[in-house]
Formats: structure tokens, sequence, C-alpha cells
């Protein structure tokens, strides 16, 4: 049984009109990078709740989560509306295995997302175990618009900290933008675009997926036509997936 936490809102910045990040003050919690925890406000009475991935690192005593306005949805239209000083419920035990300990070791490790997929890899990033296990790590980022393409002054911090170790890949879907790749990630693997873009593809790099179901669905396919497979523990693999719907 999990206990809720009473968290309080330091920041609510937003990034477009649909993107948000949250950061709150809770007392302590351990969880692994990648991992998620639910977060929960509540309404008309009732407690709704929804699983949401940490972007903080764990040694960073400030939680912080990355939304999206679903304008249907339940909770994230009134996650976006919160201010400093409201109160937030956090469960307290965070889980998921989308997470480091999970991943073989390899040379490359590419993290692959899409819209609000890309929160639990921003933590991840700012482990040591990243940069310990894996010679280069790719980053990739597909987005509808160049506005989506967040977290950019973090991500620039990482580049210049690892340097050649470090590759970083925005997609946009809808527009055109100089210094993104056009279009899926799916097709920019299958033509090729992406490799060029980042390294290539080998047959022992290893994927974490995270974001859309579609994406996770398509991209998987287009790395088993290249020999790849998802990992389990009993059957190694090279790609571990998070859906976050
Ligand atoms: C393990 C896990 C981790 C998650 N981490 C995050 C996170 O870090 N940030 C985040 O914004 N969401 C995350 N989600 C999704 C989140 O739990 C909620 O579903 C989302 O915030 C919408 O909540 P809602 O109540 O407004 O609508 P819901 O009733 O939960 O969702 C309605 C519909 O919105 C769409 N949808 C849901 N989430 C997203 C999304 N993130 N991007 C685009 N479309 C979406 C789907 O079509 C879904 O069926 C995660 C989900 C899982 C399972
Ligand atoms: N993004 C926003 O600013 C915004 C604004 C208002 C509301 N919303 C709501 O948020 C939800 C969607 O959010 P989102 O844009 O972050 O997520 P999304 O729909 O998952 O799109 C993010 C990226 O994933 C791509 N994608 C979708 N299916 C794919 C597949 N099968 N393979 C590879 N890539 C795939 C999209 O490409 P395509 O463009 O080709 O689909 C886009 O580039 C909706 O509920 C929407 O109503 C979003």
């Amino acid at each position: 049984m999990s206990r809720w936490l009473e968290a309080k809102v330091i920041e609510n910045r937003h990034w477009t009109p649909a993107l948000f990040s949250l950061r709150v003050e809770a007392p302590g919690l351990a969880f692994r990078a990648g991992q998620f925890v639910r977060i929960a406000l509540d309404v008309g009475g009732e407690r709704v709740a929804r699983a949401f991935s940490f972007v903080n690192p764990p040694q960073d005593p400030v939680l912080e989560f990355y939304g999206v306005v679903v304008p249907e949805g339940p909770l994230s239209p009134r996650l976006a509306r919160l201010q400093a000083g409201d109160i937030l419920f956090v469960a307290d035990n965070p889980s998921g295995f989308l997470v480091l300990d999970e991943v073989p070791q390899a040379e490359d490790l590419w993290l692959v997302s899409t819209g609000t997929g890309i929160a639990p890899f921003l933590s991840i990033l700012r482990t040591d175990a990243c940069w310990s296990r894996y010679r280069r790590v790719i980053l990739v980022h597909g987005v509808r618009h160049a506005t989506e393409l967040v977290y950019r002054d973090m991500i620039d911090g990482i580049r210049r900290e690892r340097g050649a170790g470090f590759r970083y890949v925005p997609m946009v879907s809808r527009e055109r933008v100089p210094g993104a790749l056009e279009g899926r990630i799916p097709a920019a693997i299958g033509d090729g675009r992406l490799e060029a873009a980042a390294v290539p593809i080998r047959a022992d790099s290893q994927f974490m997926l995270c974001g859309n179901p579609d994406m996770l669905k398509d991209v998987q396919a287009v790395l088993a036509a290249r020999g790849l497979r998802k990992h389990r523990r009993r059957a190694p693999g090279q790609i571990t997936v998070e859906s976050f719907w």
C-alpha cells in the first residue's frame, strides 16, 4: 500500500500553452533515474492520480515533472494550472523498469523519445552510471513542432560536459526546422538519416524507448529488421521500452 505525501509547488514553467514543467518540494523520496511515481489532485471530492516520470536525477531534492495538456483528460489540464504554493499529492512508492540497472552494458546507449517521453531520459542523462557504462549516449527527441524541443539549456549543458560522448538528435514532424530532422523516428531509422545524424546502429547497441505507444511499436519493428529485439532478463536483447498510455 502506498501513502500520499504532500508536495508544494515551487514553480510551474510553461514552455508552450500545452507543455509545462512542475518543480515541487516533497518529503524525501528514493527512486532510480528513469522511474515514475503517481501524482494526484483532489477533483470533485475524488483523488485523481496519474503516473509521471521524474525529470530530476535521484540526488536532486527538488522533484520535477514534465507534462502535456491532454485537453479532455481529467488530470493534466489541472496540473498545468497549478501555481507556486499549491499542494500536489505524490505517492511514496516510485516504480518502473526503464532504468539502467535493467539495460545491458554496451558501446552505445540510444535514448529514443517522443513528446513528454523525454522526461525519464533527462533524469538518466544526469547520473554517473549513464556515462561510466556507455561510451556514447544518443538522445533522440521527436515532437510535432519546434517549440516542443524543450530543455535545450540542460541538453546543451550535457553536450558541453560530455563532448563527443553525447549526441542529441531533435526531430520535428509537422514543420521544417533547421538543425532538426524532419518526419518521424522510424522513417529516419529506415532511410539512414538518423544514423547519419548520430552514429551507426551496431548489433550490440542498447535502445531505451519512451513515449507514444505507436512510436514504440514502429521503432521496434524497424530495429527488428536490423536484428535487434526486446530485452528480457531471461532472454537478453537490445530494446527496453516504456509506454506512456
Ligand atoms: C509509466 C508512465 C509514465 C508517465 N510519465 C508521464 C510524464 O512524465 N509526463 C506526462 O505528461 N505524462 C506521463 N504519463 C501519462 C500520464 O500518466 C497521464 O496519462 C497524462 O498526464 C494525461 O493525464 P489525464 O488524466 O489528463 O488524461 P488520461 O485520461 O490519463 O489520458 C487520456 C489520453 O491522453 C493521451 N495521453 C496521455 N498521456 C500523454 C502524453 N504524455 N503525451 C501525449 N498524449 C498523452 C492518451 O491518448 C490517453 O489515452 C505517464 C504514463 C505512464 C504509464
Ligand atoms: N503537442 C502539443 O503542443 C499539444 C498541444 C495541445 C494538445 N496536445 C495534446 O497532447 C497529446 C499529444 O501530445 P504530443 O504531441 O506531445 O504527442 P504525440 O502525439 O505522441 O506526438 C509526438 C511525436 O510523436 C510522433 N509520432 C506519433 N506516432 C508515431 C509513430 N507511430 N512513430 C513515430 N513517431 C510517432 C508525432 O508525429 P506526427 O506529428 O507525425 O503525429 C510527433 O512527432 C494529444 O492529446 C493532444 O491533443 C498537444
